[in-house]
């Protein structure tokens, strides 16, 4: 029997699956695999399910051939596992599109409430005793039925926000994708990524994390945007630049912002924390237990399809 290595904690169905099929390892810390533990997988293992934060990069792969041909991510993204180095190095990777899709596009609708009506900042204040009763000019915010929404990254999360968007609270909708791309909600594709952040009351990141999108989100984007508009990521932390958004924040050059991810999570920087006009999420996107056992068996579905010799569910390489 094939040896697995699952590097955290999965459900308890996701085990059972795997056990069926292979002689399965699972990490019991909750924290990312050490350097030296990511380099003892890849020579211990015939496969890997690692998760985020665990870093594949070419440092941990090279050196090779190891004895681990697959690296099955549990999570759509990858961005902390060289793809291309794998793959130059016959090592296939794999993740869990489509099981998260329409969780992770519910969690942008919610920030979108959030940030835009105060909720969070309503918690707090309902919470340490402040509230004095309800008046009708009492914490306005953004109504967010009939405004113009932005998707950065037309992929399936971001058509399941627009779905949303438009059929639940009549949005219109635009979009920016690096390809052209047409899609069957209704929804406008805008050539300028600055063009689309300048016309909208919200924008949404669903791009995929990694090199090419790193800070697409700078403080030239910031800077056109609407005072009233917000931002919402729900993709990775490093696509935003953090501390160009945290000056947008702080001088009210933008209406507030909603974060499920970070650039150095779970590092919040402290300048974040101490802002009103922003909701910190830790990472919720996929955080529900069908959505996270459908992961785990689409990443165990990946391995069993592997080593039978059959067409991969989920190639990324
Ligand atoms: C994903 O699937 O990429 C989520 O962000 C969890 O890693």
């Amino acid at each position: 029997m094939k040896r697995i290595f699952i590097t955290r904690p999965l459900p308890a169905p996701v085990i059972a699956e795997a056990e069926k099929h292979f002689r399965v390892e699972v990490r019991e810390k909750t924290t990312p695999l050490t350097r030296t533990e990511r380099r003892a997988a890849m020579a211990l293992y015939d496969g890997i399910v690692p998760t985020l934060g665990d870093n594949f990069n070419e440092q941990v792969l090279q050196g090779g051939p190891h004895r681990c041909k697959i690296l099955a991510n549990f999570g759509v993204g990858y961005n902390h596992i060289d793809a291309d180095f794998a793959a130059e190095n016959g090592i296939c990777v794999t993740n869990t599109p489509g099981a998260l899709t329409d969780a992770t596009a519910d969690i942008a609708l919610m920030l979108m409430l959030m940030t835009c009506r105060r909720a969070a900042e309503g918690e707090r204040m309902v919470r340490s005793g402040q509230w004095e009763g309800w008046h009708p000019t009492q914490m306005l915010g953004l109504h967010l039925s009939g405004k113009r929404l932005g998707i950065v990254g037309m992929g399936r999360i971001g058509q399941a926000i627009a779905k949303r968007a438009h059929f639940g609270f009549g949005m219109e909708v635009a979009y920016f994708n690096r390809s052209p791309k047409k899609v069957d909600v209704p929804a406008t594709q805008l050539k300028s990524l600055k063009t689309l952040a300048a016309n909208v009351d919200v924008l949404v990141i669903s791009v995929p994390g990694g090199t090419n999108t790193k800070h697409l989100i700078d403080a030239d984007i910031l800077a056109v945007m609407k005072s009233h508009a917000h931002l919402v990521n729900i993709a990775r932390g490093d696509v935003v630049d953090e501390n160009a958004l945290i000056t947008a924040l702080q001088t009210g050059q933008i209406g507030g912002a909603g974060l499920d991810v970070y650039e150095n999570e779970p590092d919040v920087p402290a300048a974040l924390l101490k802002l009103n006009n922003v909701t910190l999420l830790p990472h919720l996107g996929t955080a529900a237990l069908e959505v996270r056992t459908a992961m785990g068996m689409l990443a165990v579905e990946n391995l069993r399809a592997f080593f039978e010799g059959e067409g991969l569910p989920n190639p990324v390489n």
